[in-house]
């Protein structure tokens, strides 16, 4: 599938480039991201590198991601968010944005764009939101998107190699909200 970039309003989602290693590097050293994100610890230009060619790009040209970055009008980064595909119909959901970039709605109207994209245009049935228990930022950011929250699983994710708790939530594509 050819990389696609989606617009609406002011926000642009487009294909990661090379080029924007230096600045996942630079939010991936963010204390929020760090503390949330399964990312190595310490986190290198090389774990940056992996990110943008290999799980970015080369995931999405294999059909097993599709990953974004998120651009406002003038073309500044904000963030990053993408699905991961299980290719029977079902994305898993994941975002993070630049801390300059927090606190305004951003990661809420890219969450929205990349649903409507997922449904549209990757027929995806299922969109699922996992977070650890206490990453409330991201459960509203979800909330607001319109994803249902399910249930409180019991030690379903790994963190730093810690079992922890995780929300779980979903969207079902009669569900976007327009
Ligand atoms: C999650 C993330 C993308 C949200 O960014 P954002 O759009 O700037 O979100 P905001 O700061 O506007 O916060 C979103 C909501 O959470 C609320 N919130 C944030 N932190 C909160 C806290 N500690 N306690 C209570 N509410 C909080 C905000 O008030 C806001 O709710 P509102 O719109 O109802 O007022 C950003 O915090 C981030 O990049 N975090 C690190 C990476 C991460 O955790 N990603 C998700 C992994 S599942």
């Amino acid at each position: 599938m050819e990389r696609e970039t989606i617009t609406a309003g002011e926000l642009t989602l487009r294909p990661f480039v090379a080029g924007d290693i230096p600045w996942v590097y630079e939010v991936s050293l963010d204390p929020a991201v760090q503390r949330f994100l399964e990312i190595p610890i310490p986190y290198r230009m090389s774990d940056a590198e992996f990110f943008v060619r290999e799980m970015a790009i080369a995931a999405w040209d294999n059909r097993s991601r599709a990953e974004f970055v998120i651009s406002g009008g003038a073309g500044e980064r904000l963030g990053r968010v993408g699905f991961g595909l299980d290719g029977r119909g079902a994305g898993q959901i994941g975002y993070w944005l630049d801390p300059a970039a927090r606190g305004r709605g951003v990661a809420t109207a890219a969450v929205l764009m990349l649903c409507g994209w997922g449904f549209g245009r990757l027929g995806l049935d299922l969109i699922e939101w996992r977070a650890e228990v206490g990453n409330i930022a991201s459960r509203r950011v979800a909330e607001k998107a319109g994803f249902r929250l399910e249930a409180t699983l019991r030690q379903r994710l790994v963190h730093r190699g810690v079992r922890v708790d995780a929300w779980v939530g979903s969207m079902l594509a009669s569900e976007l909200l327009r």
